[in-house]
């Protein structure tokens, strides 16, 4: 939205949200979210035609377009928990907008919802006595975190799916036409909503398929002495399949992979087609495993146990230049190491808010650094699992003094120099690639 009104100042566009603290933190100097760039963007147009308020039934009112963007997080309970799309913020929202809508509005469906969801959505908001028209449109978002803005300016594509009825292409027009103020013609895409719907489940799902992929081979490649990246080079430098999403690591995070693939799961379960259905969740599988792989390695090369040593866990967040911890693989791999009675030492430059929420039960077991440095003071070994250029760029040598020995980094990103940290003594092993024993 920030985007719409910077590139749009004759539009006028508000925020509306049930959380006043939230509301308040996009209203300040502090964004509550950490994502580069997005600080100059707000500042740019807040007051001017960017407005951001808890006035929900308001907001609803004044506006003609209406952007749903509530979470659709995975059920946790009834049918289809653990898999299904929990609607029920999507469903409260569209009796809102039946309830305080005065006149005709177009409905974006914005957060990523199962396929067929639109049709049930217009069902709710023209139910009982509306005089109202609501066109429900699916405008999926494809940005990655850490890179939102750069991908909201240039998009690859936008995409928007409506209904063919003339309600609904006028709509669409509308829709369009807000876009192209700032995208090219061609990377604006129109679709019927339930490809639009499904897109989006289907763009997730073969991304982390493809990192999925990778890993499965990286634990070949620890078998065999090949190395993953050597591999991924020349798998991706086949134009038909690309370099892009191939980099083998700890495994994916992030709020959209896993629970978008178990939503497709969901789907195609619900519609019979179980061999399917298998098929994707094989790919989260392997995610699990990759996390659970990653720990085994630790253990086996620190001589079956790491009871009472120091870990320094370098990187919480599920990726670089974002501070947000959903789903993130450093969650599992630090529940695990304490399992195995280890005192992990938590460290990020953006994310050990989170991490301390994530892993407020293991009491004293874990503990959160803020200096790299000292993190790793003391430590048995260095995990890195996230690729913050911050611990790429640490004065290894420094860290290394600091360490007990035997001294081990595990790489989870495949982010630093191996040869190098060997060559400083440390005991390296990385993902997908042979290890680099002082103790062989
Ligand atoms: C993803 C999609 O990319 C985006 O289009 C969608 O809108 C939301 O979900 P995001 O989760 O923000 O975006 O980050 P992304 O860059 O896709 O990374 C997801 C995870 O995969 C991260 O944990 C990342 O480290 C991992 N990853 C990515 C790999 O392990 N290897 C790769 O080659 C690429």
């Amino acid at each position: 939205m920030a985007m719409i009104a910077l590139k749009c100042p004759n539009i006028r566009v508000t925020v509306v949200d049930v959380n006043a603290q939230r509301v308040a933190a996009w209203n300040s100097d502090q964004l509550p979210i950490y994502e580069p760039g997005l600080d100059e963007v707000v500042r740019k147009c807040r007051g001017r035609n960017l407005f951001f308020s808890t006035e929900i039934q308001k907001g609803i009112d004044e506006n003609d377009i209406i952007f749903v963007a509530v979470n659709t997080p995975t059920k946790t309970f009834g049918h289809g928990a653990g898999c299904a799309a929990d609607l029920q913020y999507w469903e409260k929202t569209a009796r809102l907008i039946h309830d305080c809508a005065k006149g005709d509005k177009i409905v974006i469906e914005k957060c990523t919802l199962p396929v067929r969801t639109a049709a049930a959505m217009s069902r709710i908001l023209h139910s009982g006595r509306t005089q109202h028209h609501f066109e429900v449109l699916s405008n999926p978002e494809f940005l990655a975190e850490g890179t939102a803005v750069a991908d909201l300016e240039k998009p690859d594509r936008v995409l928007i799916g409506a209904d063919a009825t003339p309600t609904g292409q006028k709509a669409l027009q509308t829709v369009v036409d807000i876009y192209a103020n700032w995208i090219p013609s061609n990377r604006i895409l129109t679709a019927n909503v339930w490809s639009s719907e499904l897109s989006k489940l289907a763009a997730n799902a073969v991304l982390a398929q493809r990192v999925s992929s990778v890993n499965a081979l990286s634990a070949l490649c620890e078998a065999t002495e090949a190395d993953i990246e050597e591999v991924s080079h020349a798998v991706g430098m086949d134009s038909r399949i690309g370099q892009k999403f191939l980099k083998a690591g700890v495994g994916f995070g992030g709020s959209c992979f896993k629970k978008d693939i178990l939503n497709l799961v969901y789907l195609c379960g619900s519609y019979n087609l179980h061999e399917a259905a298998e098929y994707w969740r094989q790919v989260v599988v392997i995610n699990d495993w990759q996390q659970d792989r990653f720990v085994a390695n630790i253990l086996h090369a620190m001589f079956n146990t790491v009871a009472d040593k120091r870990i320094a866990v370098l990187g919480f967040a599920f990726k670089a230049d974002t501070g947000d911890t959903r789903e993130s693989p450093a969650i599992r791999v630090s529940r695990m190491l304490v399992e195995e009675h280890a005192q992990v030492v938590v460290c990020d430059p953006q994310a050990l808010g989170n991490a301390r929420h994530d892993l407020a039960d293991l009491g004293d077991r874990v503990l959160f650094e803020t200096d790299p440095y000292k993190a790793a003071l003391d430590a048995d070994a260095v995990a890195v699992l996230t690729d913050w250029t911050c611990f790429r760029e640490l004065d290894y040598a420094r860290v290394y003094a600091g360490m007990r020995q035997p001294a081990f980094l595990f790489d989870g990103r495949n982010c630093v120099d191996h040869a190098a940290l060997y060559e400083l003594g440390f005991n390296v092993y990385a993902i997908g690639k042979p290890a680099r024993s002082h103790l062989a």
